[in-house]
């Protein structure tokens, strides 16, 4: 694992990452003369970032300039990305960032270390491949302890959603999915309750049941629950996360090539969960906050429910199913309606639920869409900037609500094409009496090339957006 810390004093020849600002620069103790010449030359001739290689040392100078805002924080991280590959390459175990700005020395950090992840797991020559960088110093005396405590955090959960979403179905079942609950709650110091099959037929969660018929493995239900003595909030943030550990389609079946042969990635919205939960209780955040995943595949067996059935929800509903690939509202569903038990502050629920969603905005953000005051909006928003995780808003417009109308039962799950990211929320709306958020990560949750700092896989989408949006309210 990475481990990011503050140094007051550099070791010689140390590998350095050095942040000028081509506004101010005139020179550095760092550099030699010859560098400082070729520093000032390539300011001029706006260059974003220099090399040198010593022979002892790298030295990588990147150009910038004040102030550090969102815009410019993203571009030190994918900097910061560039940079971990040449580190790789050349063999390096340490860097040490050196800046004006501690919030600029952090977003270099954060992007080295989140560019740094590997999922090596299924390589039987993991040991060749293996990143050599494991030690990201910042040298400054000034830095916050809980800033660098925070970000190590935050890289620490983003890594473990990736892995959970890396993990593939012949491994992460919706059994084994809740082992993984158990270890990570036990890791950071959280509850994980699991209601297996029993007891969710006991309960009547016919959503995740439905769902879960063509398959030989059972269903769970996982209640995460960190709750600190000090909690400032009486009722919880829940969150909740699709756990669809792989989506066939079921009977309606879906094609192989880039669709149901990257659907593992389908709990992609369970890992947000687990992954932010990790970080609060990590943080030690005085906030009481609660995950709920219902989890299972949706296969295809003899047993496997049909378009055109009926079932009937958690919370009595009937839905004629028209089609069995719109399967991440149902079990959905069932843990919306569970969540009106905790009387929550808040529900944000995250699931790779739409293909509308992806091509409406692509791989470059999650839809989102809500009930919650514009207040919240706003502090989800900020969050969003921060970490640069990017959502686009979609309006709850009654017309898609229509679109779900029946003739036989109270609803379908089935909207018309367009808009799809919407329907779906619409009909997740129905199971709310909450202030709520919806997040449809379809788009960026699972990458199909590399992008800066988020690798090949899953990205941990997510993670570091909800970390940020609790940590501020801890601190409200
Ligand atoms: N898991 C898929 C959505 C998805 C698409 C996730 C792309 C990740 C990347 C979801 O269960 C699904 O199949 N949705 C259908 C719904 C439709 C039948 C209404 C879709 O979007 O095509
Ligand atoms: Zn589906
Ligand atoms: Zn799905």
């Amino acid at each position: 694992m990475i481990k990011i810390k503050a140094i007051n004093k550099l070791v010689e020849n140390s590998n350095i990452i050095l942040l000028i600002d081509t506004k101010t620069f005139k020179k550095s103790e760092y550099l030699s003369k010859e560098q400082t010449d070729a520093v000032k030359e390539a300011i001029k001739i706006d260059k974003k970032q220099l090399f040198f290689n010593t022979g002892f040392q790298h030295i990588f100078a990147l150009f910038s300039s004040t102030p550090f805002n969102w815009e410019t924080c993203e571009k030190l991280r994918k900097a910061g990305a560039k940079i971990c590959d040449i580190i790789n390459v050349n063999s390096k175990e340490n860097v040490t960032i050196i800046a004006q700005d501690n919030k600029a020395a952090l977003a270099v950090a954060e992007g080295l270390a989140l560019a740094n992840y590997q999922f090596l797991k299924y390589k039987t020559d993991k040991k060749k491949k293996i990143n050599s960088l494991t030690e990201i110093n910042i040298l400054s005396d000034k830095i916050s302890k809980k800033d660098i405590e925070h970000l190590n955090i935050a890289v620490n959960a983003t890594y473990i959603a990736r892995t959970l979403v890396n993990e593939p179905f012949s491994y992460l079942n919706a059994v084994q999915l809740s082992e993984e609950f158990k270890k990570i709650g036990k890791e950071a110091g959280f509850t994980v309750e699991v209601w297996n099959e029993a007891k969710i037929e006991a309960q009547k969660m016919g959503g995740i049941l439905a769902v879960n018929k063509g398959s030989k493995i059972p269903p769970t239900f996982n209640i995460m629950t960190y709750k600190p003595k000090n909690a400032i909030n009486k009722k919880p943030y829940v969150l909740v996360g699709k756990g669809v550990v792989y989506d066939t389609g079921g009977l309606s079946l879906k094609p192989t090539p880039m669709s149901m042969d990257y659907m593992k990635c389908d709990m992609a919205g369970s890992a947000v969960v687990a992954g932010t939960l990790y970080a609060a209780a990590k943080a030690e955040l005085p906030l009481y906050i609660v995950g709920l995943v219902p989890a299972t595949d949706n296969w295809i067996g003899e047993d496997s429910y049909a378009p055109g059935d009926v079932i009937t929800m958690y919370n009595g509903t009937t839905v004629e199913v028209l089609n069995t690939d719109a399967e991440g509202r149902l079990v959905l569903a069932d843990a919306l309606h569970y969540a009106k038990k905790l009387d929550p502050e808040l529900v944000c629920d995250f699931a790779t639920l739409t293909g509308a969603a992806v091509r409406a905005i692509g791989p470059y953000a999650s839809a989102t869409l809500g009930t919650a005051s514009d207040e919240v909006k706003q502090d989800i928003f900020d969050s969003s900037y921060a970490v640069f995780e990017r959502l686009v808003e979609f309006p709850l417009w009654e017309e898609y609500a229509d679109e779900l109308k029946s003739e036989v039962a109270d609803m379908t799950n089935l909207g018309k094409g367009e808009g799809g990211q919407i329907s779906a929320a619409k009909f997740l709306q129905h199971f709310t009496n909450y202030p709520w958020m919806h997040f449809d990560i379809a788009g960026p949750a699972f990458n199909h090339a590399v992008d800066a700092y988020k690798p090949k896989g899953g990205t941990g989408v997510g993670v570091r957006l909800m970390f940020d949006f609790l940590s501020k309210k801890a601190t409200k």
